[in-house]
This record gives structure tokens, C-alpha cells and sequence, in this order.
């Protein structure tokens, strides 16, 4: 391993080359998104959720597999990629600072399907509040964010949609947390596509405040199916002219319909030209590697990738596209006006007004006057107990009723002291007798440690900064704001390991 002065200078000046050419975050104006020199930026992405251990799903965490993924990205011409979960106990700098090295940006879900709000019986609470609290705290330190999903297809039909009442008010908290971070990464929506919802979803997720609205609407869509589709019979027309006047960025959050065998991706013309890019900002294939369902580009095996047919017709279709677009500086957006929210009716189930920011202070305040709790918290006869007590009595602090948009005060704890308060409920109403605080033998008397809940009902938690709940070396875990100069300081840290690991290796 010869040593040679001019490798030296080659490794010195790579380093001064990618300092200089950090990557810069992508911001939002009006219904578009922007470089930071002023070109508009549209997503040229695939949806990547390689799965290399089921019990641990975290594709940002597995540094060489992401790093071999990379020459694919850019053989495909991507400027994102979205990731449906990765666990917050992993490190992802290796993987965010190669993915930031190569130009590219991440759309993050911050649900995993533990963490979500579930469509069949929606719940928004402290526990979700504080896993999405520490994810965006945890991603949001990369300059090379683009963007959090705060819900995907979670209202999915017509007898789902109180559902999105609660991933509004998520988005909405999420929002808060950036916001009092001072960190401006938005916080949309991703939808399905069902023509008896979509009207009313979309008009949901961008109606009432600004800070109660989604900062983006992304669609999975399956309609351009086969090579011979068209603009008007794949029925993007249609979807076009229901965004015209969308007051906040919209594109495709997956989109590649196989039904008719391989995929030609003739409808990659069609989301970069003229008539499309006017409205909408690009979008993403699902996906990049076969899991199982056929929608692979690639197939992986161990370390090794190969390409399918599919992969090479995307590769040649996205090296045609030149997306124009607008400069920022002459982007002047008419007007942000929200939507109308759509009327409360059997169609629509999720009212205007949102359930309340979750409040552990509020639960744990309230936890302290119980005087009668269930022995274990899993028991499973939690529902039933429910039942009996609220037929008999009053449960509207913890209840909720997204119809109505009438949320009570304990609402947002969790299932252990929404149980616990009905059960001190009534075990007082009959004055505190042993039978009434039995239930078969599930719940036993406790001593409260304050007779009145008066204060709880108005406390409200204070936001975490930073991320503490980060395993990750290069951030500050103490600061209040999360401030960009950090991680690009920690890039050019990697980038000069990474320099030095050529050079040792020569
Ligand atoms: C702006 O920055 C982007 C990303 O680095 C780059 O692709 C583009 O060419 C730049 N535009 C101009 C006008 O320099
Ligand atoms: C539920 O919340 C209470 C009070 O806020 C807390 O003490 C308890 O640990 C929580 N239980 C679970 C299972 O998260
Ligand atoms: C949501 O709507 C479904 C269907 O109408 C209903 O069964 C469910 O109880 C509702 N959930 C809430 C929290 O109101
Ligand atoms: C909404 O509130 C009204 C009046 O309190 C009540 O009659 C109705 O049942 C509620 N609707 C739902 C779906 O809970
Ligand atoms: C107690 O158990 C009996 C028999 O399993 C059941 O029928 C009843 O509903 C239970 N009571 C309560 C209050 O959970």
C-alpha cells in the first residue's frame, strides 16, 4: 500500500467538495416545494422498505444495505425515498448521511402498527403521542428530511371516516412539536383512493387552521394500469382537477399498478410533464425491493440486488423526464385558503373539531384520586367492565365522540386510566362499598392520594426538545432546538472517516 501525495489531495478535496455541496433541506411554499436556491423541487422517489429482520423493520438502520441500495437509487434517478418504519431504539446516521451524500431526501411514516391509530376502533392517546413525539424529535435533526407521513390509508371507506378525526389531531401535534422545536418540516397525509371518500378526505385533511391542517396530501394510487393507459382513461385527469385549488402540495405517495404484468411506467410522462407538474409534485413507486406482493423493482437476496424488468423500464422512463416548474422568487401563491370541512353527515363521521393534544400530566394527576383500580392491565374483561359501568352511568370524561367532535377530558389517557377512572366512578357512586369495587374479582380499592381531580383537568404537558430518546452520537440531546448545523457538522465528520477509510485502504 503505497503511500502517494496525490491521493491524499484527492481524498482532502473530495471532503471540500461534498462540505461545500451539503445537502440543503427542501422547504414548502404555498402548494409547492422548493430547493433552497429557488428551483421547485418534484419527487422523483420509490417507496423502500426492505425487510431484513421482521422483528426489528428499520431499512435506515441497516447501513450497508442502504448503501448498496443508494447506486440503485441514483441508477433511477431519485431525489427520495419513503420508509414506513423504523424503530426508534436504532442509529440511522450512517444510512441518513450516505442517503444525504447522494442527493437524496426522506418522507418518514412516523406510525408503525404498533404506534397507530387503528381504523376499526380509533383511539388517539398519551402513549402515541409520546412515540410520535420522540420520532420526530429523532428524524427531524437530518438535512435531509423532507417530510413526515402522520397517517397512512387509516380512514380507508365510508365506514371508517370518525378515524381521521384523531390522525388530524395527531398531524396537528406532530406539527406542534416541530413548530415549538423550531423545526419547519411538514406533516402530511397519505390516502388511499376511493371514489366514495375521497372528496370529503381530502377536504378534511386541508380544512379549518393552518396549524390544525395537513402540510401535504399524498396519494397511493393504482389506476394507470398497462402501457396502452392514457392520461384521461387512467383517470389522472379527474384526480388532477380535484387539486387545482388545493391550498397544500400534493403527489403521489405510491403509485404502480401491475395488474397488467410488467410495469412500462408509461405514466412517468405523464406525472413530469406540463399539464400535471402545474398542480402536483411528483411521486413515488411502490416499491423498491419484492416483499412478497410483486411490487419489487428489485429483488434482494442476502447482499446481493437484482433488477427486474420493471426496474429497467422505470430506469429508462425517468431518465426522459425535465421537470420545469417555477422559481420561488416568482411563486407568489394566490392565497393558502383552506378547504370547506365537509358536513357531518352518515358519509362523513369526523367533525371540524378535533380531540384534545394528549396530557400525561392531566392522566397521571387524575391516576393520584383513584380509589378503585383493575389488578392487572391486561385484563381482557376491560371491555365488558366498560360497558356495564357506562350503561349505568355518566363516562363522558372519557369519552369520545368524533361525531359530534365532543371529547372529554380524559379522553386521550390511556386504556389503563380511562378503565380506572370509570371503575372509582362508580365504586363512589356506591359509596366506595367492597362490592362495588370487585368486578369478579378484576379490580381492588386503592388509596387515592387526592380527593379532588379540579386541577388535573387543565394540565397540559410541556413539549420534549431535542432527543433524548436517540440513541445517535452526532445529535444534542439537551438544546431546545434541534439545529441544523449539528447533523451537517456530523456529516462532514462521517464524510471524513469515510476519507480517511480510503485513504487507509490504498
Ligand atoms: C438547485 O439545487 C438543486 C439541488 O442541488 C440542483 O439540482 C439545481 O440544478 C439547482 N438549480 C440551480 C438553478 O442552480
Ligand atoms: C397509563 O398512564 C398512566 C398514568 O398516566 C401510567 O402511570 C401508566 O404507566 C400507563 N400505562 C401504560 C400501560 O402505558
Ligand atoms: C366510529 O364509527 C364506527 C362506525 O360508524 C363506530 O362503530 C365507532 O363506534 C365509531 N368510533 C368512535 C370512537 O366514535
Ligand atoms: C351526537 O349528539 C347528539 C345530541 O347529544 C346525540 O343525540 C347523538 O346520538 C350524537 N351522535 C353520535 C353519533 O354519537
Ligand atoms: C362476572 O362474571 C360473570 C360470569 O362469568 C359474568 O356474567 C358477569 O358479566 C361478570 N360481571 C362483571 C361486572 O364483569
Amino acid at each position: 500500500m503505497k503511500f502517494s501525495a496525490s491521493l491524499l489531495c484527492l481524498a482532502l478535496g473530495s471532503l471540500a467538495l461534498v462540505a461545500a455541496d451539503a445537502i440543503e433541506p427542501v422547504t414548502v411554499k404555498g402548494t409547492k416545494f422548493f430547493y433552497k436556491n429557488g428551483t421547485q423541487f418534484f419527487m422523483r422517489g420509490v417507496d423502500y422498505q426492505p425487510v431484513k429482520d421482521k422483528n426489528n423493520p428499520d431499512p435506515l438502520a441497516d447501513g450497508d444495505g442502504c448503501k448498496r441500495d443508494i447506486a440503485y437509487f441514483k441508477q433511477l434517478n431519485l431525489n427520495v425515498i419513503r420508509v414506513y418504519e423504523v424503530q426508534t431504539t436504532n442509529n440511522h446516521d450512517e444510512c441518513m448521511n450516505a442517503l444525504a451524500a447522494a442527493g437524496i431526501y426522506l418522507l418518514l411514516d412516523i406510525n408503525t402498527p404498533k404506534y397507530s391509530i387503528n381504523r376499526a376502533d380509533p383511539v388517539y392517546d398519551t402513549t402515541l403521542y409520546q412515540y410520535g413525539m420522540a420520532k420526530v424529535n429523532m428524524f427531524s435533526k437530518y438535512p435531509n428530511m423532507l417530510g413526515f407521513v402522520g397517517g397512512n390509508e387509516v380512514t380507508n371507506d365510508k365506514t371508517n371516516t370518525n378515524a381521521s378525526a384523531y390522525v388530524k389531531a395527531f398531524i396537528r401535534d406532530m406539527k406542534g412539536v416541530l413548530a415549538k422545536n423550531k423545526v419547519s418540516l411538514p406533516v402530511g397525509y397519505a390516502a388511499n383512493d376511493d371514489l366514495d371518500i375521497n372528496t370529503n378526505l381530502q377536504a378534511y385533511f386541508a380544512c379549518g387552521d393552518e396549524t390544525d391542517r395537513a402540510d401535504f396530501y399524498g396519494i397511493n394510487i393504482y389506476r394507470w394500469c398497462g402501457s396502452d393507459t392514457t392520461f384521461s382513461d387512467s383517470g389522472y385527469d379527474k384526480v388532477l382537477a380535484d387539486f387545482t385549488n388545493y391550498p397544500v402540495p400534493v403527489f403521489f405517495s405510491e403509485y404502480g399498478c401491475i395488474t397488467a404484468g410488467v410495469r412500462k411506467f408509461t405514466e412517468v410522462q405523464a406525472i413530469y410533464g406540463k399539464e400535471m407538474t402545474d398542480t402536483m409534485s411528483g411521486g413515488l413507486v411502490y416499491e423498491y425491493s419484492e416483499e412478497g406482493n410483486n411490487y419489487g423493482l428489485v429483488k434482494i437476496d442476502g447482499n446481493s440486488v437484482k433488477t427486474t424488468e420493471d426496474f429497467s423500464n422505470l430506469k429508462s422512463e425517468m431518465a426522459k423526464i425535465n421537470p420545469k416548474g417555477v422559481t420561488e422568487s416568482s411563486y407568489n401563491p394566490s392565497s393558502s385558503d383552506a378547504a370547506t370541512c365537509p358536513q357531518v353527515s352518515k358519509d362523513w363521521q369526523a367533525s371540524a373539531t378535533l380531540p384534545p393534544t394528549p396530557s400525561q400530566s392531566a392522566c397521571d394527576c387524575v391516576s393520584n384520586t383513584f380509589t378503585c383500580a383493575l389488578k392487572s392491565d391486561d385484563d381482557s374483561s376491560v371491555g365488558e367492565i366498560l360497558g356495564f359501568i357506562c350503561g349505568k352511568m355518566d363516562c363522558g370524561p372519557i369519552s369520545s365522540n368524533p361525531y359530534n367532535g365532543t371529547y372529554g377530558v380524559y379522553s386521550t389517557c390511556n386504556a389503563t386510566v380511562k378503565v380506572n377512572w370509570a371503575l372509582s366512578a362508580y365504586a363512589k357512586s356506591a359509596k366506595n362499598s367492597a362490592e362495588a369495587c370487585d368486578f369478579n374479582g378484576s379490580a381492588q380499592k386503592v388509596t387515592a392520594s387526592s380527593d379532588s381531580d379540579t386541577e388535573c383537568k387543565t394540565k397540559t404537558d410541556t413539549i420534549s426538545s431535542g432527543d433524548s430518546s436517540s440513541s445517535s452520537s452526532s445529535s444534542s440531546s439537551s438544546s431546545d432546538a434541534i439545529v441544523l448545523s449539528v447533523p451537517a457538522f456530523a456529516q462532514l465528520a462521517s464524510v471524513f472517516v469515510a476519507s480517511v477509510g480510503l485513504y487507509a485502504a490504498l
